[in-house]
């Protein structure tokens, strides 16, 4: 079979066999080779051997509904906590004030599964924080291309100002992250030149943060695989749940 060559960096290419056969040396033997440190390029390697010898295993939730919904919330909550994983910046849509879509990456900052609640920060001053207002549905879409896994929540946002909540995420958010909130123009005004809002105001930023918590109330799992893709969609009425596969 040809070997496709894999480009791994801008002006490197390295065949997949390359990547395998590094991946699977011992990490001490290898200790100047990125390729054999790199988790991710890790995991990839061996995600590609597993898809070139036809072996990737059959996971357990694959016929499992509940199985397949404890695997959505571990991913979300893995993505809260991991900056590398995919989950980490799923997209938002929220229905614009024109009632067109808008949709917009974001950091997801929580998954808390029992509350099904999901969090994420941005500047009150925000198209979006204008559009929850005034409909405060929303949907989350997360995509992890390694584990072929694509989760759709739908849910009602909620904007936290000046409250226990606001306070508490604000605190925990690092020095770096507050400095976003200090820009002086409102995000998506107009600007002379580019770098003109990034002026700062003189306030610590505080006044313009909010943590945005979307209660969720459906989910949709899809798992792609060569033995048939997976789609359920589970569907929470106050703590009543109903889970359904569906064709995918
Ligand atoms: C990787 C990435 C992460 C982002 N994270 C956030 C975020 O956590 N909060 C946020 O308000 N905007 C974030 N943004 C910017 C938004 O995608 C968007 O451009 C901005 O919030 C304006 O959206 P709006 O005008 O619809 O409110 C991020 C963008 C990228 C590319």
């Amino acid at each position: 079979m040809p070997v496709r060559p894999l480009a791994l960096r801008p002006g490197r290419a390295v065949s997949v066999c390359h990547v395998v056969r590094t991946a699977q040396r011992p990490l001490s033997t290898a200790s100047n080779d990125k390729l054999a440190v790199d988790p991710a390029i890790r995991q990839r390697a061996q995600w590609i051997t597993m898809k070139t010898h036809n072996t990737i295993p059959i996971p357990s939730h694959y016929n499992d509904l509940n199985g397949s919904l404890s695997e959505a919330w571990r991913l979300l909550t893995r993505g809260a906590a991991d900056r590398k994983s995919p989950i980490h910046t799923p997209a938002v849509a929220t229905v614009g004030l024109d009632g067109r879509p808008r949709v917009r990456t974001v950091v997801l900052r929580h998954t808390d599964p029992p509350s099904r609640t999901l969090r994420f920060h941005t500047d009150v001053r925000a198209a979006k924080i204008a559009e929850i207002a005034a409909n405060p549905d929303v949907q989350v879409l997360a995509y992890d291309a390694v584990g072929k896994v694509q989760l759709r929540l739908l849910g009602r946002a909620v904007a936290h100002q000046r409250d226990d909540i606001a306070d508490a995420a604000w605190s925990r958010s690092q020095h770096q992250s507050q400095q976003c909130y200090r820009q002086s123009a409102s995000p998506g005004t107009g600007t002379a030149e580019p770098s003109a809002a990034l002026v700062p105001s003189d306030n610590d930023g505080r006044a313009n943060f909010v943590a945005v918590v979307v209660h969720v109330d459906e989910l949709e799992w899809l798992y792609l695989a060569h033995s048939g893709h997976r789609r359920a969609r589970f569907i929470w009425s106050g703590n009543t749940m109903t889970a359904t596969w569906l064709a995918p």
